[in-house]
């Protein structure tokens, strides 16, 4: 995570009440069943990521911090380490990007120092009594057998991991200037970070739910360039394949990890095939503050166009692109962060990437000196114990599950109609030819016809509008004016009819989440408005 201050995240309390765990884990359970960890390793198939059986597997992970001062996985002084893993794998998610500093992996007489001599010496006595009491045996583990055990519990609750080198020196990352940023700067040595990924890549040979390894977190700063990005990353990669030919190799960016548009002039060249995949971050203050600033519609046109041409492209040429940090302040209490993340989410669902949302952690042991600094785009609580913000969970559960997969003969095309602000799909409700949102697993298939009508593929019905404020109903007429569809605004995620020769109305969601028409909103300049509710992204799917 980049640039992110934290003067930022203390400027406010904390004002969300929280609901129990399980009472999350109970809409999101249909979900959690497809997440099985089944037949590794993973391997790429163009722009899929595959298991042994070819069957796709979408990455759908959260970030677990491990790589500042205290290089221990966050939040094992709050709850039982194995209880954790459960949690990750409850709330939906089937894999962890886990973050690791270098010199743990090279640094012998540091991988060593107990958990609880680290924690001494950081002077983090409470952490330790912590410690003790909710992981009693991990608490006098060495560092790395801690990492280790952290990796093992995830994998007994089949939860894959991506050990991700987020940084050489254990700290908060990441600033311009920290000696951290690029190859060659004052603590990041290239020889000793190709050590540590060999090292690290070995230590986890054989363990299956390791399935890919990030070789280096936001590069930046004034040193980063391209050749020697092309000097050094395929040396990376290559030195990870030598010691572990199972995991997935998963190269980064420049400019924190924002910039991959280099790739499409110059592609990567390695000695072993079908492990290479590429990663992106993607946050509301990637651009600076043009979400507060312009118009919604304008605003994620402009930015889903730059995502695209700088990492979203190489999808098209056969690449699997992960989505290794994206997430809000989990507050909502920001037009921009809630505008930002309609569009990431219009987007994640169209392109359908593999992705890793920041961050599971509720609160640091230690973050830039401040002790049990609360962590406002954590999933979990302060206290670990609670999800701070149902509703953005399942927002997210939307996207956890794939909509497509690599093609065949066999395969069957439709389409869901996915709204990007509740994760959820357009679906039939049985009576009167009403709609509603539901979970996109229960969507029929739609086809938008040339015509310009959206139908139930397979069947006579279509989508027609009635009035203005009225739902929208399915029927069987559909050469009638009210049953044509445009995409319209700059972002052409909102959906028009006309209801009268000259009177146009878009699709929207009202009471009990039932689809209606409204006027349209935010057409024209103005950036005070908020189309999110009637933003639609029509979805390809694959069935097979
Ligand atoms: C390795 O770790 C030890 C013990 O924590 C520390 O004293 C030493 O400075 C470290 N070496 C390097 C090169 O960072
Ligand atoms: C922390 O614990 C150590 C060892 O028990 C002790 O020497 C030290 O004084 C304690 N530090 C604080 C700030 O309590
Ligand atoms: C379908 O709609 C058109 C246009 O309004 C109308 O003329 C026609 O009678 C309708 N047909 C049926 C079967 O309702
Ligand atoms: C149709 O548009 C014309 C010109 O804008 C306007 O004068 C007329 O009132 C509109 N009719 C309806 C039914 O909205």
């Amino acid at each position: 995570m980049g640039r992110y201050s934290i003067s930022y995240s203390l400027v406010f309390t904390t004002i969300f009440s929280t609901l129990p765990l399980f009472i999350t884990t109970i809409f999101l359970c249909s979900s959690t069943l497809q997440t099985k960890v089944e037949s590794l390793p993973l391997s790429t198939n163009g722009r899929w990521i595959v298991n042994e059986n070819g069957k796709r597997v979408k990455l759908a992970c959260v970030n677990w911090v491990s790589h500042s001062e205290t290089m221990l996985a966050q939040g094992l002084n709050k709850r039982p380490l194995d209880e954790l893993s459960k949690s990750i794998k409850d709330m939906g998610f089937n894999c962890v990007r886990l973050t690791w500093p270098i010199l743990l992996a090279i640094n012998d007489s540091l991988a060593s120092t107990t958990i609880r001599d680290h924690f001494h010496s950081l002077g983090l006595n409470q952490t330790i009594i912590g410690l003790q009491k909710k992981n009693p045996s991990i608490v006098d583990l060495p560092l790395i057998k801690a990492f280790q055990a952290v990796v093992d519990s995830l994998g007994k609750k089949k939860v894959m991991v991506i050990l991700d080198n987020h940084v050489s020196q254990p700290l908060w990352c990441c600033a311009q200037t920290d000696g951290n940023g690029f190859f060659g700067d004052k603590y990041f040595d290239p020889d000793l970070w190709i050590k540590g990924l060999s090292k690290m890549a070995n230590m986890f040979k054989g363990v299956s739910n390791v399935v890919g390894m990030s070789l280096r977190n936001e590069l930046r700063g004034p040193r980063q360039n391209v050749p020697d990005w092309y000097r050094y990353m395929p040396k990376g990669a290559e030195a990870v394949h030598a010691a572990n030919p199972n995991v997935l190799v998963i190269l980064s960016g420049l400019s924190f990890d924002n910039d991959l548009a280099f790739i499409n002039s110059k592609p990567v060249t390695l000695s072993f095939k079908g492990k290479l995949v590429f990663e992106v971050h993607w946050y509301r203050f990637s651009d600076g503050d043009i979400w507060s600033k312009m118009n919604p519609n304008q605003a994620c046109k402009e930015i889903t166009g730059n995502v695209i041409r700088k990492a979203g492209y190489l999808l098209d040429k056969g690449w699997p692109l992960f989505v290794s940090e994206f997430g809000i302040d989990l507050r909502e209490t920001g037009v921009d962060d809630h505008r930002y993340f309609n569009c990431f989410m219009a987007l994640a669902s169209e392109l359908d990437f593999d992705w890793a949302l920041w961050t599971l952690v509720g609160s640091y042991y230690l973050r830039e000196g401040v002790v049990e600094l609360n962590e406002y785009y954590g999933i979990l609580d302060s206290d670990w114990n609670h999800i701070r913000n149902p509703g953005f969970l399942q927002k997210v559960s939307g996207i956890q599950l794939p909509f497509q997969g690599p093609d065949s003969p066999e395969v069957e095309h439709d389409k869901v109609i996915f709204h990007p602000s509740t994760g959820l799909c357009v679906l039939r409700k049985s009576v009167f030819g009403k709609l509603i949102l539901g979970p996109c697993s229960n969507s029929d298939g739609w086809e938008f016809t040339p015509q310009n009508i959206l139908s139930i593929k397979g069947s006579r019905y279509c989508l027609q509008a009635n009035k203005e404020g009225k739902p929208a109903r399915l029927r069987k007429n559909c050469s009638i004016f009210n049953a044509k569809w445009e995409l319209i605004s700059d972002s052409k995620l909102q959906f028009s009819s006309k209801i009268r020769y000259n009177s146009s109305v878009c699709l929207d969601i009202g009471y009990k989440n039932i689809i209606v028409t409204n006027a349209c909103k935010c057409v024209s300049i103005d950036n005070t408005c908020d189309p999110g509710s009637q933003w639609f992204k029509l979805v390809d799917r694959t069935k097979s």
